[in-house]
């Protein structure tokens, strides 16, 4: 697996670090009216996992599963609910756990649909944010870390459902997602 990786943008222990100290501030900030953390599934499994563990408060969690990847590396526009949350958002202090926020479609759609589902506030947290590639405007509340415009795997994130347990975040090699014709 870590053949097709290219470059390592961050290790396990960078993760780790960053991960702490986002924890730390959202203990602070939602000290008093604990969260509700949806993940967003598949990619933000790891972050949420350890993000959960580092939130000092009595949180609770759900899950959705969002998606705005057509194929590939290639964003195909549509954004697709295919799980909404278990119990409906009304009233709830609300923190989506996002892996990595792209053209921005996918988190505007989500964030819009809590909000209007009558969630009484909605907050984002992405492990990466590539705002380079911004389709529609979008700003996360807490970022891990910002990420130049590239394909990344590792930490939860895939490339055709491969790539997610590896530990660290890598930038996929090309030559894996666009191999050079052969004659
Ligand atoms: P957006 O709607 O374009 O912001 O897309 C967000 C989703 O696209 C993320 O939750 C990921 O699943 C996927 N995505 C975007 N960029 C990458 C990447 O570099 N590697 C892996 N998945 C990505």
């Amino acid at each position: 697996m870590t053949e097709d990786i290219e470059q390592i943008l961050f290790t396990p222990k960078q993760i780790a670090g960053r991960v702490a100290e986002l924890g730390g501030q959202i203990t602070r900030d939602y000290a008093g009216h604990p969260p509700l953390l949806v993940g967003t599934l598949k990619g933000s499994f790891l972050f949420l996992a350890d993000l959960a563990r580092a939130v000092g408060l009595p949180a609770t969690f759900d899950f959705v599963s969002v998606s705005s990847y057509g194929c590939g590396t290639c964003s195909s526009g549509a954004v697709l609910l295919r799980k909404d949350l278990d119990e409906p958002p009304e009233g709830k202090d609300i923190l989506v756990v996002e892996d990595i926020v792209d053209s921005g479609r996918t988190l505007s759609y989500l964030a819009g649909k809590l909000k209007e589902g009558g969630a009484a506030s909605v907050r984002v947290c992405t492990f990466l944010d590539k705002p380079a590639r911004r389709a529609v405007p979008f700003a996360a509340d807490y970022v891990g870390f910002t990420v130049p415009d590239a394909f990344v795997v590792g930490y939860g994130m895939d490339y055709n459902e491969r790539y997610r347990n590896l530990p660290f975040v890598g930038v996929l090699s090309s030559r894996v997602y666009a191999p050079a014709e052969t004659v």
